[in-house]
């Protein structure tokens, strides 16, 4: 097959979006619309990837950085005048050109690859991506003769009463014979409503020289959508986790509710593994197979091994490994460990720790920059005082210590091996391993003196 490019128009502000963000950076599941856009371009393997930038070009650069060349359109004049800037690097070249907006991020990479093959066993010149839409407001229409040969296509702006009639619509993607699309663009004009330079002008010019041009529709419409503002945003966002999830469902994940189950397009799932309603997985999370996800969990940028159950709790930048138990209301948070075994149950926050195999804190505590051993069992309402408002301190709790309810222990320190701390002391000295310490005022009893307080009955 012949050599192909790819220019991806990303220059825009995206006024409609009422932001500071450039409109092709804000995120669609997780990752940017013009990170979906160049995921599904480089299935079509280009040669060179030529990005046009322009609004916050740094920013925007940023995400492709290395991935693409970049070519800047200092001013906006239109979409025609986007894909002019790529002249210096392309122009020249023999093969083909995809031309996409960063504003589609639901086109897929098998579309591009069934539009490359369509363009090419047509030997069109030009060949536009478009779509059948149930209401075509805002898209460019498609207009085609009495022999059904697309002729040119028309701006919503520039559309009249019939054209506006038009269903087929523009999705903004086209392949081009390289050499001609920058031939053709030195004839475009700003003669239109919105006097900007229309890529969309170049299919006229083809037709007017007696050149081919096609057009191959989308099977599914949903692929088209073109987001322009926040309402399109949330319908992008909407089809793409539908697919997402889909995807899941298909490799073997339960999803109880999958309407309300919101994942990002880089989280991985094992087989087996049960995703109950509205549950949140985030960013470069991983899911073991047959792991239990209940009902409101969150998890953000985690790798959860298998056999794991995970009851309503939020997990943020941590490692569980196998079969550990947390929560529900359970607070892991980043940077933490949760080796084989551990469990961690109601009202417990997990922060900067590695907490050993089996090790068990059920309920109300506090575990932060703690390296635990194996097999230590910790109270109710356990608080590590890690923290004296400008520093953070370490506590080191050896295998199989016992750490009684409600014991504070004021880090640094280190707890040895099978110590034991008696329910409700204050720890602030080393306890030695197969130690017992015991921080708390002794208890003492006056025989009769409650017949004095007012909650007694004969003081009523
Ligand atoms: C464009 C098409 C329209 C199509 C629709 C599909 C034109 C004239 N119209 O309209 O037929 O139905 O997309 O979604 O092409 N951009 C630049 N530089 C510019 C202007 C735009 O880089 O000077 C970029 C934008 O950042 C955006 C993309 O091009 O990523 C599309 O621009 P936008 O203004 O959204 O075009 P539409 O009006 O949607
Ligand atoms: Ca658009």
């Amino acid at each position: 097959m012949m050599s192909n490019y790819a220019i991806i128009l990303a220059a825009g502000k995206g006024t409609r979006m009422k932001s500071d963000l450039p409109k092709v950076l804000h995120k669609v599941a997780g990752i940017s619309m013009l990170e979906h856009v160049f995921r599904a371009v480089s299935e079509i393997e280009p040669e060179k990837i030529e990005t046009i930038v322009g609004h916050k070009a740094e920013l925007v650069e940023k995400v492709l950085v290395g991935r693409s060349d970049f070519a800047l359109q200092s001013e906006q004049l239109g979409t025609g005048h986007a894909v002019m800037m790529a002249e210096p690097s392309l122009a020249g070249l023999e093969g083909h050109t995809l031309v996409i907006a960063g504003d589609t991020p639901l086109i897929t990479g098998e579309s591009l690859k069934n539009l490359v093959n369509f363009h090419v066993s047509h030997k069109n010149v030009a060949t536009i991506l478009t779509a059948q839409a149930a209401d075509p407001f805002g898209y460019g229409r498609i207009i085609r003769n009495s022999d059904g040969e697309v002729v040119k296509i028309v701006e919503q702006k520039d559309a009249n009463d019939f054209e506006k009639q038009i269903k087929e619509i523009n999705t903004g993607t086209y392949l081009f014979e390289n050499k001609r699309l920058f031939e053709a663009l030195k004839d475009i004009n700003t003669d239109n409503a919105q006097g900007e330079y229309y890529l969309t002008d170049v299919i006229s010019i083809f037709r007017q020289a007696g050149e081919k041009v096609g057009a191959y529709i989308l099977r599914h419409f949903d692929e088209s959508l073109g987001v322009n503002d926040r309402i399109a945003l949330a319908t992008a966002e909407k089809v793409m986790r539908k697919r997402i999830n889909e995807k899941h469902m298909i490799n073997g994940v339960t999803f109880t509710n999958p309407e309300s189950t919101y994942i990002d397009v880089d989280v991985e799932i094992g087989a087996e593994a049960v995703i109950e309603a509205n549950v949140v997985l985030k960013g470069k999370t991983t899911v073991g197979e047959r792991t239990v996800l209940t009902n409101g969990t969150r998890v953000v940028d985690s790798q959860i091994a298998a056999d794991v159950i995970i009851s309503q709790s939020d997990i943020e930048e941590s490692i569980i490994e196998e079969g550990v138990t947390v929560g529900p209301y359970a607070h892991i948070r980043p940077g933490s460990i949760l080796q084989k075994g551990v469990h961690i149950g109601n009202f417990v926050e997990v922060k900067s720790s590695t907490i050993g195999e089996n090790t068990k804190a059920g309920h109300l505590t506090y575990l932060g920059n703690a390296q635990v051993g194996k097999e230590v069992n910790f109270g109710a309402g356990t608080i590590l005082a890690n923290y004296d408002g400008k520093n953070k301190f370490t506590t080191m709790i050896g295998d199989h210590a016992f750490i009684g309810s409600n014991s504070t222990i004021i880090a640094p320190l280190t707890i040895g091996d099978r110590a034991l701390t008696a329910a409700g002391s204050v720890i602030t000295k080393e306890v030695a391993a197969d130690a017992v310490a015991i921080g708390r005022g002794r208890q003492e009893n006056k025989e009769g003196y409650a017949k004095h307080c007012p909650h007694h009955p004969e003081k009523k």
